[in-house]
């Protein structure tokens, strides 16, 4: 018997086609990275790591034909390994990293296992609160971390950029052990400098090593692609990532670390100089099992690309796009989060702009094939699950190879669900414009597929 599954992948793929997707942490992956996702490699068993001897040299050549011993608990690794090593070499290359660990399963599991290389439980932890545009990971009540260490919140200013002297006062006040910038749902280019001196002035003052960690989940793609400074050029330990949303790779986590790097066999003293083997011993065995390696060798492959002249071009797009939809949100009434936006990400405030909710929204956008997401704004009084705001960004547009004029037509199209939403006033009553709805819907298939998925 057919398995029904593959139905239901046949029709998300004609989802993805026929819609335009529009959340920002989404994308559409090369036909290679999928290959390499989809690959016998996920047969193997690798726990441990490869060697990490000549990493990085960049030489790959030598790295696709060196067997080396290895730290690994399993036999059969000589191309494992190698894989491994390749996509190590390409993520330090990529972000001017001493060494990276590519086996966190997830961007949380990377947050996690950071945690845990360098906090004590009952360890403070600075980040930026969750309606202020942080994650989950960095310090919400209902995760895992949050019940082991103690986190503490900055947030942003009325203009919508990280409110730096709340971040000094706090860390002056609270003595962090990690100082985190990153963020989901933030529209400025962070002052990394800044922090970092906030960091060695602290630092200096208490004679404490204070680790500074930049999770760049979000805008790793606009990093890699050099249109966004990267926070490890200003001094920052640890940069974690997801390997999916502007980086265009597999779904998986990322760690880059500086520092000095050994067997992880041997556990080092605690020192930021150590991190990096800190984390991989963190990661694996301290958070993880086995390492998946189909995985890995995807993201080798999607480093690969990103390494590539024309991925700077593409990052290059996506900021010119957000700029582009986000005045043309402007021109049709929309209020934005911060008046704008300096990256992929727009954060519009769909209550103050059309007095709908951000959930209703996004449920009626849906409908005419446009998928994005209902997002809080920073002090919502709504609550995060009907939301004032809505969420969404041009990484995963940008890779079909829309442009200006088709940011201008999703605005149009945006402003008209808006005031059919307004008319309506709940989801129940949208039935009442099914035939405006469906005009609307077909005119976003017929755009969509003048574009075709790369995969
Ligand atoms: C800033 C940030 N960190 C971490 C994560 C978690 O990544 P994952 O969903 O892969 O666990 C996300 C995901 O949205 C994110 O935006």
């Amino acid at each position: 018997m057919k398995d029904l599954v593959f139905d239901l992948i046949k029709q998300e793929k004609t989802r993805q086609e026929e819609g335009l997707e529009l959340i920002p942490s989404e994308n559409y992956v090369s036909p290679a990275v999928l290959a390499g996702m989809g690959s016998i490699l996920t047969n193997k068993y690798s726990e441990g790591y490869p060697s990490f001897e000549g990493i990085p040299g960049w030489d790959e050549e030598k790295i696709a034909s060196e067997v080396l011993p290895n730290y690994r608990y399993y036999g059969g690794q000589q191309n494992v390994d190698r894989i491994e090593r390749l996509a190590i070499s390409r993520a330090c290359q990529l972000f001017h990293a001493d060494h990276a660990n590519v086996q966190p399963h997830s961007g949380a599991q990377a947050n996690n296992a950071v945690y845990f290389a360098w906090l004590e439980p009952g360890d403070t932890v600075l980040g930026m609160s969750l309606p202020a545009g942080g994650h989950l990971t960095h310090g919400a009540s209902v995760t895992q971390s949050a019940k082991v260490y103690h986190f503490v919140n900055y947030g942003v200013t009325k203009d919508g950029d990280i409110d730096y002297d709340e971040l000094k006062s706090l860390a002056k006040k609270h003595h962090p052990k990690i100082i985190l910038v990153g963020y989901s749902a933030f529209m400025k280019i962070p002052d990394f400098a800044r922090v970092v001196k906030i960091r060695d002035d602290l630092s200096k003052e208490t004679g404490e090593e204070i680790l500074l960690m930049a999770d760049m989940a979000h805008v790793a793609g606009l990093i890699a692609g050099g249109v966004h400074p990267n926070p490890l050029d200003y001094g920052f330990n640890v940069m974690t990532t997801t390997t999916h949303k502007t980086l265009r790779g597999p779904r998986g986590g990322l760690i880059l670390t500086k520092g000095n790097v050994a067997s992880p066999l041997k556990k080092p003293e605690k020192t930021l100089k150590n991190i990096p083997i800190l984390i991989d011993r963190a990661v694996f065995p301290g958070t993880q099992g086995g390492p998946l390696e189909h995985i890995i060798a995807a993201k080798a492959i999607a480093f690969g690309e990103a390494l590539k002249p024309e991925f700077k071009n593409y990052a290059k797009n996506i900021i010119e796009n957000a700029k582009s939809l986000a005045e043309a949100l402007k021109k049709e009434g929309f209020i934005l989060q911060g008046d704008g936006t300096e990256n992929h990400l727009i954060l519009v405030d769909i209550k103050k702009s059309f007095d709908i909710d951000g959930k209703f929204y996004e449920q009626a956008l849906d409908q005419i094939g446009l998928t994005l997401n209902a997002n809080a704004l920073p002090s919502d009084p709504s609550g995060s699950f009907r939301p004032s705001g809505v969420r969404l960004g041009t990484p995963a547009m940008t890779t079909r190879g829309l442009g200006e004029a088709e940011m201008s037509q999703i605005a149009t199209w945006m402003k008209k669900v808006a005031i059919i939403c307004q008319k309506a006033g709940s989801l129940e009553n949208l039935t009442d414009y099914h035939n405006q709805l469906e005009s609307l819907h077909s005119e976003v298939r017929t755009l969509a597929l003048k574009f075709p998925l790369p995969n």
